[in-house]
């Protein structure tokens, strides 16, 4: 498969991706406390293969082999993330330097194959014993994030050059406390909201934290989905603004200008927001971006009733409804596959925000296919997958071309791993895992992305 890509800069960064939860498994080694996720997966139901990641990919005793399949990508950048109950056990006080000592291996093997680790500090996995107080719905939480973030710095800064604070606020948000979807798994609904603003906050504490600790190019993961109205009638046209407002603005906003997109929201978030604001919208050195697909929302017909949408299950009366894209090709997730979607998320976010949004990296881009070895062969021919990456590549460089200034792309995900609330059944990587026996197998969009990475440079 020879899916060609425009040429990028020189200096453009290629990276892959992964979290802590997703692959590394071991749960208990070396004194690791339990996450938020490690209760969640025991809890009937949950997880709908019925997994736990208790093994997941086994990549705490296997990073090597894992940096080493990264070398032979040749990516310039390794996006991972720092499991925050293996360096802080009851998520504060005491620090488990043995769990430390693992992310520093896992830098000095990334740093020796010429890969710049780009560290996530909270990728989902809040430490039980705060999630038993209330997790991400207290303040102390965010408090808690702060002297957690500088522990890490303190240890790897000398050799990191680039951090992120925060994956996605808007999914645990949404997921994990309004509709229960993912861990913690309550469904306060609009109830959740103060879980965004301690995200946010805590965001803003650990960007305080990490520049103490000497720490550059920081930023953070956000999730971003352009969202189109399902006509042009004002009901659909105010449901998808809603929908925009509650998933891109309410989290984006604040970082980057310093303010809520609403008032009356803003006045439902716990104080004293004013404040807490000036230290949410600390000036980042770049923003970054996951993208997977656009949204097509429109009013609740007469009224929305429960069911499932995209893998997820989504509660009844909520102020706006879900409409399949048609017209386009689907991942094995059910999503639609829309590389324009991110030209046209990239040129909006530019126009929205102008000056104030710093240089941007795509901090996540994927797809699921469920393409297994040849039996005969062993290739693993994901043809779609290639065809997935080059349309986004295309649609970048369009963006690009637009005058968005972009500087690097990590695609969603080195490995195949634990899929959250699906667990093992969507396969992200453009590395074949055999969950049976953890064998490492690279597909062909490993050798197609090898080749777009040595074109580039
Ligand atoms: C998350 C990843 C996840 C991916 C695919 C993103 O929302 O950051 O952890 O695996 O999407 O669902």
């Amino acid at each position: 498969m020879t899916a060609s890509v425009p040429a990028f800069p020189a200096d453009f960064l290629w990276g892959v991706s992964a979290s802590a939860f997703q692959i590394e498994g071991s749960p208990t080694a070396d004194g690791r406390g339990p996450s938020s996720w490690d209760a969640f997966t025991r809890e009937p139901g949950r997880i709908k293969d019925g997994s736990h990641a208790d093994v997941a990919t086994d990549h705490y005793r296997r990073y090597r082999e894992d940096v080493a399949l990264m070398a032979g990508l040749g990516v310039g950048a390794y996006r991972f993330s720092v499991s925050w109950s293996r360096v802080l056990p009851d998520g504060h006080g005491q620090v488990n330097r043995k769990g430390l000592d693992f992310y520093d291996r896992l830098v000095d093997a990334l740093c020796t194959a010429g890969i710049a680790p780009v560290p996530t500090l909270f990728h989902w996995d809040t430490p039980l014993a705060l999630e038993e107080k209330g997790g991400w719905l207290t303040r102390d939480t965010a408090e808690r994030f702060a002297q957690y973030a500088s522990v890490v710095a303190e240890r790897l800064a000398d050799r990191v050059p680039m951090w992120i604070t925060i994956n996605e606020p808007a999914e645990v948000t949404l997921l994990g406390y309004g509709i229960g979807e993912h861990a913690p798994g309550k469904g306060l609904v609009f109830d959740a909201l103060p879980a965004a603003h301690h995200q946010l906050l805590a965001h803003g504490l650990g960007v305080q934290a990490l520049r103490a600790a000497g720490a550059r190019q920081i930023g953070i993961a956000a999730s971003h989905s352009p969202v189109w109205p399902a006509s042009d009638s004002a009901e659909d046209r105010g449901a998808a603004e809603l929908y925009d407002l509650l998933t891109n603005r309410l989290f984006a906003d604040p970082v980057l200008t310093g303010a809520y997109p609403d008032e009356g929201l803003a006045s439902l978030l716990p104080g004293p927001v004013a404040e807490d604001l000036k230290t949410i919208s600390a000036p980042l050195d770049w923003y970054g971006i996951n993208y997977y697909n656009p949204m097509l929302v429109g009013a609740p017909q007469p009224a929305s009733p429960a069911g499932e949408f995209g893998g997820i299950e989504i509660p009844a009366d909520l102020p706006f409804a879900f409409r399949p894209i048609e017209g386009c090709e689907h991942t094995d997730f059910g999503w639609p596959v829309v590389p324009d979607g991110l030209r046209e998320l990239l040129v909006r976010l530019r126009e929205r925000y102008g000056d104030r949004l710093p240089p941007l990296y795509i901090t996540e881009n994927g797809c699921s296919y469920a393409d297994a070895p040849d039996p005969v062969t062993g290739r693993i021919a994901d043809d779609r997958r290639i065809e997935y990456h080059a349309g986004h590549l295309a649609a970048l460089h369009r963006a690009m071309a637009q005058g968005v200034d972009v500087r690097g792309y990590f695609i969603w995900s080195i490995l195949d791993n634990f899929e959250w609330a699906e667990g093992y059944r969507q396969r992200f990587g453009l590395v074949h895992v055999d969950y049976e026996t953890l064998e490492r197998t690279p597909k062909e969009s490993y050798a197609w992305y090898r080749d777009v990475i040595k074109g580039g440079r």
